[in-house]
């Protein structure tokens, strides 16, 4: 099999590069490791930025998006009862849109179907054979699939596997600086059928730890409390988890909460990751198989969109521009964001969670980072423009 482009996995970064590559006219086939169905099954981001938007509209995706999607003007951020609205809009002319990953992922896959465009589903033991040694004459990726070894031969290799894919791995270790950070916490997420308690996000601190209010659509919610990484989420009763949410919100949202069982259940843990450089000959890292945010922020997806759009433009240059060397520029230019929404994250994770060495001192800093960020249009400003996405 020969293809230009050869997308290993089939989340969002690597079906967005995929349909974009499609529309532009440039061949790309995408492997991935899961069915459709177990994809699909994997409940993450909810929260779309502009540029994530318009990518999908320049990859001539039709989403559901006016019927399923919520654009949001604000959020809230609190402190025990300590209330602040960040005003989007005001701040930055802008808004996000309330979308799960797998409405985008579906629209994704729905998309790539109607063009015919190939997904190979269900490979194995994926190996990129040369990406480095032979920058000349393009490299080759062999896979097993429905039983057969196949090999792939591509000019180009986008590692788009995600965080514990084999593409960051094809980078010889000497030739790749990691850069991590390990929080000692996770995230307990639920889905339920019930109500969301506010029209907007609630991100919360208290003194017993983060909590953020979420939603899909009106009448289905999604929470997270922060827990111990060790916890079983399946040992976290609903209504254990009901009672923590309502000890970290303020009141009047502790008690205007509606609760109800929940339909999924389970803990993320809280990583920031990057590495460099982001290609290595002809092999290119995409989204989570070359950074990781905390999701305190929601640039996980949204950075792996840029990365996605800054790829894809250089592979434009490349085959419509005849322009091969604006392939080299693709890590550095990639980065210089990528470092921009680690530090957002980073800095949104520390002033809302509570940590092992977090004392009576630290929780008086985070309140009053709060009431600053209450006080100051240029606080303010800062939160949301990072929040809404910084230009591309
Ligand atoms: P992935 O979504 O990880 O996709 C990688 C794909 O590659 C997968 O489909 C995988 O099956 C496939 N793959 C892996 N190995 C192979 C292989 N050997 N061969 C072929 N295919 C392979 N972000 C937010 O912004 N907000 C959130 O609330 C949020 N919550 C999250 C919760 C969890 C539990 C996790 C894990 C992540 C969360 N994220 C969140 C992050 C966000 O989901 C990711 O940033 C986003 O999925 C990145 O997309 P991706 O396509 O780069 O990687
Ligand atoms: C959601 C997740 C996030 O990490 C976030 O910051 C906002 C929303 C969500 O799953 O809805």
């Amino acid at each position: 099999m020969k293809t230009q482009v050869c997308i290993i996995g089939g989340g969002p970064s690597g079906l967005l590069l995929g349909q974009l590559c499609h529309k532009a006219g440039i061949d790309a086939v995408v492997l991935e490791r899961r069915t459709r169905d177990h994809v699909l099954g994997r409940i993450r981001a909810g929260v779309l930025e502009q540029g994530f938007l318009r990518l999908l509209d320049e990859a001539g995706v039709e989403t559901r998006m006016d019927r399923l999607g919520y654009p949001h003007d604000g959020t809230l951020i609190s402190f025990e009862n300590f209330e602040t609205r960040i005003d989007f809009r005001q701040h930055t002319g802008s808004s996000v849109m309330v979308y799960g990953q797998t409405e985008v992922t579906r629209d994704l896959y729905e998309a790539r179907e109607k063009v015919g465009a190939p997904t190979l589903h269900e490979v194995a033991d994926v190996e990129i054979v040369n990406a480095g040694l032979d920058e000349a004459g393009g490299c080759t990726v062999s896979v097993t699939h429905e039983g057969q070894r196949k090999e792939i031969r591509c000019d180009y290799v986008a590692g788009c596997d995600g965080f514990h894919g084999p593409s960051r791995q094809a980078i010889p270790a000497d030739k790749r600086h990691e850069f991590e950070k390990l929080y000692p916490f996770g995230w307990l997420g639920i889905l339920s059928e019930t109500p969301p308690v506010h029209h907007e996000l609630i991100y919360a601190n208290s003194t017993r730890g983060f909590a953020l209010c979420s939603m899909r659509n009106e009448t289905l919610s999604r929470y997270y409390v922060q827990a111990p990484m060790a916890d079983d989420p399946q040992d976290w009763s609903d209504a254990a988890f009901w009672a923590e949410l309502k000890r970290r919100i303020p009141e009047r949202f502790a008690e205007t909460l509606v609760t109800g069982p929940s339909i999924e259940k389970s803990m993320a843990p809280l990583r920031s990751f990057v590495c460099e450089p982001m290609q290595y000959g002809r092999l290119f890292l995409v989204g989570d198989a070359a950074h990781i945010v905390p999701p305190t922020g929601a640039k996980g997806l949204n950075t792996a969109a840029s990365d996605v759009h800054y790829l894809y433009e250089a592979l434009k240059a490349c085959y419509l521009d005849r322009d091969p060397a604006a392939m080299a520029t693709y890590s550095e230019t990639a980065l210089r964001r990528v470092w921009k929404t680690q530090r957002f994250s980073w800095w949104m994770t520390k002033l809302l969670h509570r940590f092992p060495d977090t004392d009576d001192y630290e929780l008086r800093i985070q309140r009053a980072e709060i009431e600053h960020l209450a006080s100051i249009d240029s606080a303010q400003a800062m939160l949301a423009t990072n929040y809404v996405g910084l230009p591309y």
